[in-house]
């Protein structure tokens, strides 16, 4: 499914035709890299935070959560090296007027070179049959070396270039790889440049640079600040967790990948407090604790890899992604890092505020370590919509779009549907939908032939069509449908409330 350019294009238009995402201002021609989401997207994105709060917070006793402001104090994000150092190096093609990140490109470049190794060795696969041993292929087809030297060469000048922030470098690697523009399809690049993420405001009546504040381009610092207070009014002791979900602002350069990349998005982020010495053990514990949470939503494990750090950020002593088989490619959809002191080190500094715990067993006091688990609830969205697309031909020839979302994440649970508008039907089904919607997010339709009622429901991914026909007034009962089979059994209606829960409850990994 990788690289799906088509399929990721109709996801798009699904979920602005049904509810899903809006452009943002769109009345207006839209506004870049910003979305809405619509009545069912809210549904969606609210089960998703609600899924993810209950596995962080609800079911760790140490693990609790906060809700901090976006706005914070200046100095905070001078200790965290964001005024300094969150920057992306930026390139613009002088003919296209379009602006790239220099570092993108060159990735692009060495994703491309893999896909060409990847097709020899599919070649080769063919050719040989059963006795080709790919490893031994890798290490001697000239053609393969060369294009894995290739790669190695441009990874390794594209981090030096970086790191010694000499961008001069990263220019003449674009120009050395020949990378063309691909809307102009010309070599005509301007320098490379850093631009800071951040976006910036004025707070107070004043403007002048004092007053600067930023739109926070990460949760986390909300949590590092707040470590004190949670801990002293929360008695934690160390290990434990604070959890935060929220809003996050970061003025993107590359931002064409609809939610994927926005400007204003959401992360759910927790930031597990550990003793220093212990937390490159937390950290594996995490990966697979992340891990296993994604599984838990009954998403086949070939969706999800690892993808561990090989350059690490200053602060961090490990750090992996869990990627998403999304249709633009295998994408990062979390970050598990290990962030050593730094963070609450530098607000120590910043602040000139003690910031250290007192571990009663040790009898001393110390910097916790922290290791962080980071996902974009935004990017699980997409993650969702993109595994649930499907299209289906069905055995009378007809074809339907169901959304195959996990039912505990659905908009929609249940849609309660008299067969016809008449004889006594309706007013049967709203006294079940008056029964259910307490507890479950409820649809009622009487509206058009039920093979029609069916398909939009499909088109949400509601997992659950009850029906209610002539049957029901005499006996009571009704059918449900299930979405992904399109079964349907006849139930009493008195079990229906059972029966929903029973089935929306996640899978068990
Ligand atoms: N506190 C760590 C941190 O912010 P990050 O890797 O920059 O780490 C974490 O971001 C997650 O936030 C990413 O894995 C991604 O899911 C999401 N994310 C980051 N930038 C985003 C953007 N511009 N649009 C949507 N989601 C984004």
């Amino acid at each position: 499914m990788a690289n799906n350019e088509e399929l990721f294009k109709k996801i798009i238009s699904h979920a602005k035709e049904y509810g899903f995402v809006f452009q943002s201002s769109e009345i207006y021609d839209g506004l870049s890299a910003v979305y809405d989401y619509g009545q069912n997207g809210v549904e969606l994105k609210n089960n998703i935070k609600d899924y993810w709060w209950k596995a962080m917070v609800r079911y760790h006793e140490n693990i609790v959560g906060i809700d901090s402001a976006i706005f914070m104090h200046p100095t905070i994000w001078k200790a965290s090296g964001h005024v300094d150092a969150f920057n992306d190096p930026m390139i613009d093609n002088k003919d296209s007027k379009k602006r790239y990140r220099a570092d993108v490109l060159v990735e692009e470049f060495v994703a491309k070179t893999e896909d060409k190794i990847a097709k020899e060795i599919e070649k080769a696969a063919k050719r040989f049959g059963e006795a080709f041993d790919e490893t031994q292929y890798r290490a001697t087809n000239p053609r393969v070396l060369e294009y894995q030297a290739k790669i190695d060469s441009a990874k390794n000048r594209l981090y030096k270039g970086l790191e010694n922030n000499d961008l001069a470098d990263v220019k003449k690697l674009i120009e050395d790889l020949e990378i063309v523009c691909p809307i102009s399809g010309s070599r005509n690049w301007t320098e490379v440049r850093q631009f800071n993420l951040m976006f910036s405001t004025q707070m107070g009546s004043v403007s002048d640079d004092s007053n600067t504040i930023y739109l926070r381009p990460e949760t986390a610092q909300g949590i590092f600040v707040n470590f004190l207070n949670v801990m002293k009014t929360g008695r934690m002791k160390i290990p434990f967790g604070i959890a935060q979900i929220g809003k996050a602002f970061r003025n993107e350069i590359v931002a064409r990948q609809f939610i994927f990349r926005m400007r204003e998005f959401e992360q759910m982020e927790m930031q597990f407090f550990v003793k220093p010495g212990t937390e490159l053990d937390w950290f594996e514990s995490w990966k697979q604790e992340r891990r296993n949470w994604h599984l838990s939503l009954g998403i086949p494990a070939e969706y999800y890899r690892f993808h561990d750090h090989e350059k690490l950020a200053h602060y961090a002593n490990a750090a992996s992604d869990i990627e998403f088989n999304f249709p633009i490619g295998f994408k990062e959809l979390e970050g598990i890092h290990s962030r050593t002191d730094f963070d609450l080190g530098a607000h120590q500094k910043y602040s000139g505020k003690k910031i250290t715990y007192f571990d009663p067993e040790l009898n001393e006091s110390y910097v916790p370590y922290v290791v962080e688990t980071s996902i974009g609830l935004d990017r699980t969205f997409l993650a969702m919509m993109s595994y649930a697309y499907t299209e289906e031909k069905l055995d009378d020839g007809s074809e339907r779009v169901v959304m195959k979302l996990p039912p505990v994440l659905a908009p929609v649970k249940a849609a309660v549907l008299p067969l016809v508008a008449k004889d006594g039907l309706p007013e049967k089904a709203r006294q079940i939908m008056d029964v259910l919607k307490f507890e479950f997010n409820c649809q009622y339709d009487e509206k058009d032939s039920i093979g029609k009622r069916y398909r939009r429901q499909d088109a949400i991914g509601t997992p659950y069509c009850i029906t209610v026909d002539h049957q029901t007034l005499d006996d009571g009962t009704v059918t449900i449908r299930e979405r992904d089979t399109m079964q349907q059994e006849r139930v009493d209606t008195g079990r229906l409330e059972e029966i929903i829960r029973t089935r929306l409850k996640p899978v068990n990994v």
